[in-house]
């Protein structure tokens, strides 16, 4: 290179270099670092470089390009535009050389570690940079005079024409290798495996040229749901997702009810294994089919779970994890070959991550939620719930993170509730109630208007009015105590306190009734005393764990809230606020982070530095075991009362008025008073 050489500006990298005339674009985008991407080694047959040249004057560049810095368009190029067609005015990087200083755009597309934007509410993107890649080679062929098998001869020509070292091969690939190369004429894609520092594997290969792309699965396997998205390894889109229900829930509801049932029926974690995984299998066939490409194509897999299911999935048995001082088997990272896991659906050599788990109760679904949410770069103190069976807690800042997981039980989904159910369409998802009349008016999913609004009726006539599911249960007992029909210790007022007949006698309490659709064959939708009992339950376990953390952290208010998970997704803050779910901050301190645990999974599959990086921010994540912390219990009762019975509330109190009303009568049954408000 010298001065007289042509100059060569890439954007937007803004890299740039002197380089001798006939220099291919490529190979100056190689030396100077450039992202520019190739399958093919720059033979002209992938497309995967392609560049666009900008001619005329560059004053911020120093440059003017001329009609002729590049050379003319040649027959490959042609042979490209014919065949596929090239966007006007770009040009294939191997095969345009440099005659002139010239300004290089590399598009998006033509970038390895181009940037995904994920479509949840934060912008945070994800940078590809996976851990297997498509190489084409062109190996040579066997010869009487030199003796060398195939694959030793297809390493050599990785390490000439890619310069990479030491590749492996599993013996299902081994087998598949000589018909390959032999339909290939000779020439093979194969796909690298390099997630860690093992040497590089081929978990895939093609003859000739592969076009069919390459896709990995992000599965955040839940207790009671397993979601599931395809994504495209070379654009980080996702191609497909879709979700299928836990069989094991037939082994129990929730974790402890399956730790116990390995506990009580040798080897019944075996049984729950081979569930999970048949599942698995189900769900990859579905997924590829949804996707139309063949689940072949589909060659690693990244999970995240909770620690149960984590061993479940492993194939250990999760007896350990029920018990203190609640010992995984392991807690790092695991990383191993799909065939292990009898994973049938995908390639025996497609390969599998399993994220590490925090701790033997915060599992590897929590540390998805800590990638994706990244607490440990937030400048202000960030609480994180992970609303589910288990909610997963996180707290910290740029100084420290903390984590801790609080049996929270399935009231919030919906179950344990008298009108419970799943957030299906006819679940009322949201609800009001009139502070003067106490009348309810609601939403149902699959119909965007309220129940007071003309043509709700006619619109949900399909599907009825079913019953409420989680985020339906918060408005509705929130509601409830802002209307005055419940008390701060939870109990719902008679007809004559309340001044409703909306408040009938259940036994020796009374039930709030939403919506009465016995008429027309339907249910009788109410919230009773027990279910206010269940979501208390629920939320004080959920607030006492919170409240864990920040002793442990040393302060008594959070910045700000971030509620993940599915379901957190629909919950209202200043709902969530009344009951004294989360800790009391400014309502628009409140956001909502979508499924953080599945967004960390495809995180972890779209780029390979994430791993390594989760491995280490858990690492430093401190630890706190509800389970065995005297304060849990203490702050557990103490979140009992709607919304709290010592922590004040004060922005909470500046934006909504909640009536001093108490319904206890001693006897625990009606002839309450009503106090003035305070
Ligand atoms: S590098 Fe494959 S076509 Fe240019």
């Amino acid at each position: 290179m010298t001065a007289k050489d042509p100059l060569v500006i890439f954007t937007p990298s803004g890299k740039r270099g002197r380089f001798p005339l006939g220099t291919p674009v490529l190979t100056a985008a190689r030396q100077l670092g450039v992202d520019l991407d190739s399958v093919c080694g720059g033979r002209g047959i992938c497309s995967k470089c392609q560049i666009t040249p900008a001619f005329g004057d560059f004053p911020k560049h120093g440059v003017t390009v001329s009609d002729t810095a590049l050379s003319e368009w040649n027959s490959v190029e042609q042979r490209y535009q014919d065949k596929r067609g090239l966007k006007a005015g770009r040009r294939l990087g191997c095969q345009a050389t440099v005659q002139g200083d010239v300004v290089i755009d590399v598009p998006p597309e033509s970038q390895v570690h181009r940037q995904v934007v994920r479509k949840a509410a934060s912008a945070r993107v994800i940078e590809m940079d996976p851990a297997t890649r498509l190489y084409y080679v062109e190996v040579q062929e066997p010869d009487m005079h030199e003796p060398t098998g195939d694959l030793e001869r297809l390493r050599k020509a990785l390490k000439s024409q890619w310069d990479i070292d030491d590749v492996t091969a599993d013996f299902p690939i081994l087998r598949r290798l000589q018909p390959v190369l032999r339909k290939g004429n000779w020439s093979v894609t194969v796909a690298l495996w390099k997630g860690d520092d093992r040497p590089p594997r081929i978990t895939a290969l093609w003859p000739g040229l592969h076009e069919g792309g390459l896709f990995g699965l992000a599965i955040d396997l839940g207790s009671t749901t397993i979601a599931a998205h395809l994504t495209n390894l070379e654009t980080g889109e996702v191609t497909a997702s879709s979700g299928i229900m836990n069989p094991q829930i037939r082994f129990g509801e929730d974790l402890m009810s399956r730790v116990s049932y390995a506990m009580m029926n040798p080897g019944g974690d075996l049984e729950m294994t081979r569930a999970v995984r048949e599942a698995l299998n189900t769900l990859a066939v579905e997924i590829a089919k949804d996707a139309e490409i063949d689940p072949s194509l589909i060659v690693e897999a990244v999970f995240v779970c909770n620690p149960v299911m984590h061993h479940l999935l492993l194939g250990i048995d999760p007896v350990e994890l029920g018990q203190a001082p609640f010992a995984l088997a392991t807690s790092n990272a695991v990383a191993m070959n799909a065939a292990n896991l009898d994973l049938a659906a995908l390639p025996a050599s497609a390969q599998v991550y399993v994220l590490p788990c925090i701790a033997g109760h915060v599992g590897a679904d929590a540390a998805a939620v800590a990638l994706s949410e990244e607490p440990g770069k937030s400048e202000d103190l960030a609480l994180i719930v992970d609303v589910g069976t288990n909610a997963e807690i996180l707290l910290g800042d740029k100084t420290r993170v903390l984590a801790c997981s609080s049996p929270t039980g399935p009231a919030f989904e919906g179950a344990q509730i008298s009108s419970g159910q799943r957030a299906a369409p006819g679940a009322i998802e949201a609800i009001r109630i009139d502070p003067v009349s106490k009348d309810a008016r609601f939403r149902v999913i699959g119909c965007d208007k309220w129940s007071d609004e003309d043509g709700f009726w006619e619109e949900t006539a399909q599907t009825g009015i079913t019953g409420i599911c989680g985020s339906g249960i918060i408005e509705a007992v929130a509601e409830m105590r802002l209307a005055g029909l419940l008390d701060p210790k939870g109990l719902i007022g008679s007809a004559e306190q309340t001044g409703t007949e909306r408040c009938t006698p259940e036994g020796r309490t009374h039930a709030y009734l939403i919506h009465d659709g016995t008429a027309e064959g339907g249910p009788r939708i109410t919230v009773t005393q027990g279910d206010i009992r269940a979501i208390q339950l629920a939320k004080s376990a959920l607030y006492a764990g919170a409240r864990l953390l920040m002793d442990e952290r040393g302060v008594d208010k959070v910045d700000r809230v971030v509620l993940a998970g599915a379901f957190g997704a629909h919950i209202s803050p200043l709902h969530a606020m009344v009951l004294g779910m989360i800790p009391d901050v400014p309502l628009d301190k409140v956001t909502s982070a979508g499924n953080a645990a599945g967004t960390g999974a495809r995180i972890a599959l779209c780029n390979v530095g994430a791993r390594r990086e989760i491995e280490r921010v858990v690492r430093e994540i401190t630890k706190v075991e509800t389970a065995i912390e005297p304060r849990f219990q203490e702050h557990f009762v103490n979140a009992n009362a709607i919304p709290h019975a010592t922590d004040p509330f004060p922005e909470l109190h500046s934006i909504a008025t909640l009536p001093d009303v108490s319904f206890n009568t001693g006897g625990g049954e009606g002839g309450g008073r009503r106090r003035r408000r305070g």
